[in-house]
């Protein structure tokens, strides 16, 4: 995949040169060199993201295209994040036909994949809800910043990422950086207070209902078409 790490900042975990330490008072192995090369930064409470792009997806991407745009032609438009463009209700997963069974498929497995590897207990039995809804954007339009209340994993698979040349600033999922107070007192501008992604054409993103995201402004021609869906969890056991 074309990996969307391209539009984030220097990797947290790169590591700059020491400065030298100053000299030790005594004779004898200096402690501090030994802290220098073992010493180890733990990142607690990491946020997990999943990511796929399916490469193979232009037939299938053709058909949602059209099935897409032809609900929207028929049905008037639902208003949350949305600031123009259209949403249909979240009952995508229950449109009828085979792009949208196999897109079903396709989300419940990315979560089912996704799950399996968070370090959750063992013997733990979850069962998924999924809920999924069409999105067009078209030039103008945008999603303000939010979160998915109640789900467990929220996702998106874009259809077609619209015609923006791929230098251009707009139409960018932006992960905002999740504990707020980090970005202010931190080291303040040295360290990445949000993720950029340009969407690609099958691409899949996973990541936790709680992560603040909005979508920058379309300034392209073709509609841009996401489905976005939430999934639910039910523990069915131990
Ligand atoms: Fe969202």
């Amino acid at each position: 995949m074309q990996t969307p790490t391209r539009q984030r900042a220097e990797p947290i975990g790169s590591e700059r040169p020491l400065p030298p330490p100053p000299p030790p008072a005594e004779q004898g192995l200096d402690p501090t060199a030994d802290m220098a090369k073992n010493g180890r930064v733990e990142y607690l409470f990491p946020t997990p993201v999943f990511w796929y792009v399916f490469t193979d997806a232009a037939a299938l991407n053709a058909e949602l295209r059209d099935l897409i745009l032809e609900q929207e032609r028929a049905a008037p438009s639902m208003v949350k994040s949305n600031q123009g463009g259209w949403q249909s209700p979240t009952d995508f997963f229950g449109w009828s036909g085979a792009a949208a069974e196999t897109l079903q498929r396709y989300a419940r497995r990315a979560v089912e994949i996704a799950t399996a590897r968070m370090p959750l207990p063992a013997n733990l039995r979850i069962e998924f809800h999924l809920s999924g809804w069409a999105a067009v954007n078209r030039k103008g339009h945008y999603n303000t910043p939010h979160v998915h209340p109640m789900a467990v994993w929220s996702g998106v698979y874009y259809v077609d990422p619209g015609d923006e040349p791929p230098d251009a600033p707009g139409a960018v999922l932006e992960f905002a950086h999740p504990i707020v107070a980090s970005v202010m007192t931190f080291f303040p501008g040295g360290l990445p207070t949000a993720r950029l992604v340009r969407p690609e054409p099958g691409m899949m993103i996973l990541f936790p209902s709680y992560l603040q995201h909005s979508v920058r402004m379309y300034h392209g021609v073709r509609p841009r078409i996401c489905v976005p869906f939430n999934a639910h969890m039910r523990i069915v056991g131990p």
